[in-house]
């Protein structure tokens, strides 16, 4: 079972559209997905054909549920779900003066059957807050979307030094998979500039594959579809498939 988090705390940098993509590509590949989405705003569950007020992953740091009992099928074939729910904007305030709140996540899931699935993406929100840290305490790999339309880089320095952190307190096994350059437009002078910096920046950590700007990737939430059913010879769809294929290709 590899655990891979999708984070980068600047917001709208394609986190959600990866881990929705991602996974109904590796679905594709006959691999079992599982998505937890921890972010409260609900964009991927929302995506993948869920609307919760409350419960969801939300559970996973209120209750001793065992995390499997919270898991639903999702729209998308193969890709099961823990959906967000509106509650998770609450579970910081919840727990406070809890202990070892950063590593709740991770106990849970050591608790899982590791045979259940290939993959379990985890989603998260635009901040560096309690979630994520248990986002990145529970993996054992970090995907990290840039999107190369705007200037994104300085933020990730402060993720990568959250990472350094996080490996030095609470998970000496997180490593960073890589980055992924999205909503690139090659058109643009800017789009390259970014590409390059990345680039220089972190050599074989950017992936090859890139993500092009694609306006069916924008589309697609609105019909609760992966790209791969809403329009599966698009461009986007196979930027994603190359994406996926990448991954897997580069060992854990
Ligand atoms: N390759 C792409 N081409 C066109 N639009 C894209 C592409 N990737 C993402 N988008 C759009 O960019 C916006 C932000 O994407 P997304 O929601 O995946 O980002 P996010 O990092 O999850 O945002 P948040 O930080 O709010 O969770 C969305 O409207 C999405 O449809
Ligand atoms: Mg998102």
């Amino acid at each position: 079972m590899r655990l891979i988090t999708i984070a980068n705390q600047k917001g709208g940098c394609a986190k959600t559209t990866t881990v929705v993509n991602f996974a109904a590509c590796l679905a594709e590949l006959n691999q079992r997905v599982l998505v937890i989405d921890l972010d409260p705003q609900s964009n991927a569950s929302q995506w993948l054909g869920f609307e919760e007020s409350k419960g969801g992953s939300a559970e996973i740091f209120k209750s001793q549920q065992k995390i499997e009992d919270l898991v639903q099928p999702s729209g998308v074939a193969g890709v099961d779900l823990i959906p967000a729910s509106q509650e998770l904007a609450q579970i910081e305030k919840l727990l406070a003066g809890e202990l070892s709140v950063e590593t709740i996540l991770k106990r849970r899931i050591q608790k899982m059957n590791s045979e259940n699935y290939d993959f379990v993406l985890i989603d998260t929100p635009p901040t560096l807050g309690l979630l994520t840290l248990n986002a990145l305490a529970a993996a054992k790999e970090l995907l990290i979307p840039v999107t190369t339309h705007v200037m994104t880089l300085s933020g990730v320095a402060q993720l990568i030094n959250t990472v350094s952190n996080v490996r030095e307190i609470l998970n000496p096994d997180l490593s960073i998979l890589g980055f992924i350059a999205s909503r690139v437009d090659m058109r643009t002078r800017h789009s390259q500039e970014v590409l390059e910096s990345l680039t220089e920046r972190f050599g074989d950590q950017v992936f090859k594959a890139i993500i092009r700007e694609n306006v069916r990737l924008a589309e697609a939430p609105s019909y609760s579809e992966s790209i791969i059913e809403y329009d599966k010879n698009s461009m986007a769809a196979n930027d994603y498939r190359a994406l996926t294929k990448e991954i897997l290709q580069r060992a854990n």
